[in-house]
């Protein structure tokens, strides 16, 4: 199926530009500076953009402050221990480090508590992927970079304690902002014809 081309946007299309400006960093390069407050109280705002069906409030968001990243950390290594017991200090200090990453770190929140409403999970998770992209494009709007990280420890004992999930409520990924030590060029993008068909 063919699909037609357009020319590339104008400059003035700005949402346009951001969304083709934004690019996924690596926490770990993510440095300072983060948002300011003002800056990090619009990224969140833009959270609240996303549909929801029901507005059920399928998600949530946890920001790590300063503060409490030895204690992220602390949960980064007691995940790895629990996942190999025999982890060297190396690799038990790269987990306590990952806690440091990014200036600015939350943490996404999917609440699919059964019990919740008739809402699918599927949905909700939907919700929670248009929060996130809506901060993402925030941030890049605000000229702050951005990166997401998930993994195992996610799930962990430890880190749901410390991240106070209640039964039913599933860390999805980490959302880190702060300022890039380099722009990634631009990757490949998928065009319509590969995703869209027409029935
Ligand atoms: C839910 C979610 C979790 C992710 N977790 C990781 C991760 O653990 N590590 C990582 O390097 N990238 C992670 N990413 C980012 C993707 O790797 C990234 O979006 C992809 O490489 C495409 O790059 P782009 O975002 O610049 O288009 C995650 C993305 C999503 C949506």
């Amino acid at each position: 199926m063919e699909f037609p081309t357009y020319p590339p946007p104008a400059l003035s299309d700005e949402l346009w530009t951001v969304l083709a400006a934004r690019r996924n960093t690596s926490l770990r390069r993510l440095q300072a500076p983060g948002p300011d407050e003002a800056g990090l109280q619009r990224i969140c705002e833009a959270a609240g953009h996303a549909p929801d069906h029901a507005k059920q409030r399928s998600w949530r968001l946890v920001l790590i402050p300063a503060h409490k990243r030895h204690e992220l950390g602390d949960a980064f290594v007691d995940a790895l221990v629990q996942r190999e017991p025999d982890a060297d200090e190396d690799a038990r200090s790269a987990a306590h480090g990952k806690a440091f990453h990014a200036p600015c770190l939350l943490v996404a929140i999917l609440r699919a508590d059964p019990a919740l409403a008739d809402v699918p999970v599927a949905e909700r998770l939907v919700s929670l992927g248009c929060a996130v992209q809506n901060m993402l494009i925030a941030a890049q709007a605000l000229g702050i970079a951005s990166g997401l990280a998930s993994g195992a420890a996610l799930a962990a004992s430890g880190m749901r304690r410390l991240l106070g999930l209640e039964a039913g409520e599933q860390a999805v990924c980490f959302i880190g902002f702060g300022s890039a030590e380099c722009v990634k060029a631009a990757r490949p993008r998928p065009q319509p014809a590969h995703y869209l068909t027409v029935l």
